[in-house]
């Protein structure tokens, strides 16, 4: 796919000045070569084409040459449910950091009880539907698959459970935004992703790379961020 691969990692309030300190130091020495550097809110971020990776920034921090692509991370399950922000709401926040020249990782995801229930499609594009209504450019955007159940919880998708969601997601991205927007727009994965399982999501086709929390602390983070296909 054309889509270039995109890890993402939230530090979140996680980690002590030191913890950050020799994380930034494991992945300044990774070999991954340094596109751009990239912020938001408590996160570092990484892209990567196929084998190539562009790095990071966190909280202001600088870790490679270049200035900072400033991404933000908008709708993370917690802030959904620890302060109801609602899908509007989140989506009047995507929009207007969008007008800010900002680029946004936008969470979405079901909890347990709604996959449980059947309703897991149907909340997440609900959710996209909520932000697709406020948006017509989706260049700065890229989308993030976070089932609620897997964040933290060390209970990560299957492969197969989030290949079907970033399929369905996709399909819903081409009938109701356009196709264009749903062959470019990256859908990557959230919750639980660590050295160990990400090579396995990573090859699924629509996978198009992770948002990182615990795991992006530590030094296997560059595993992950190597393990595009
Ligand atoms: O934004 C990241 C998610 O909250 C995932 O966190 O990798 O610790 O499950 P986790």
């Amino acid at each position: 796919a054309s889509r270039k691969f995109f890890v993402g990692g939230n530090w979140k309030c996680n980690g002590t000045g030191e913890d950050v300190k020799k994380i930034v130091t494991v992945l300044n020495q990774a070999e991954v070569p340094s596109e751009d550097v990239v912020a938001g809110q408590g996160a570092a971020a990484a892209g990567l084409r196929r084998r190539s990776a562009e790095l990071l920034g966190a909280q202001g921090r600088r870790l490679h040459r270049r200035d900072q692509v400033p991404w933000v991370i908008l709708g993370h399950s917690e802030r959904r449910a620890l302060l109801g922000e609602s899908s509007d709401f989140v989506a009047d926040k995507v929009a207007y950091a969008l007008t800010q020249g900002l680029k946004v990782i936008a969470c979405i995801g079901e909890t347990l009880e709604q996959r449980e229930a059947g309703t897991t499609m149907d909340v997440v594009a609900a959710q996209t539907k909520a932000i697709a209504e406020k948006i017509s450019d989706w260049t700065n955007i890229v989308l993030a698959y976070e089932p609620v159940w897997a964040i933290g919880t060390g209970k990560v998708a299957t492969p197969a459970q989030a290949q079907e969601v970033h399929d369905g997601l996709r399909k819903w991205l081409h009938s109701n935004v356009s196709p264009a927007v749903a062959e470019l727009t990256r859908i990557i994965y959230g919750g639980s992703v660590n050295g160990a399982n990400c090579k396995e999501l990573a090859a699924q086709p629509d996978v198009d790379g992770f948002l990182v929390g615990g795991a992006s602390l530590k030094p296997e983070f560059v595993d992950i961020i190597k393990s595009a296909t």
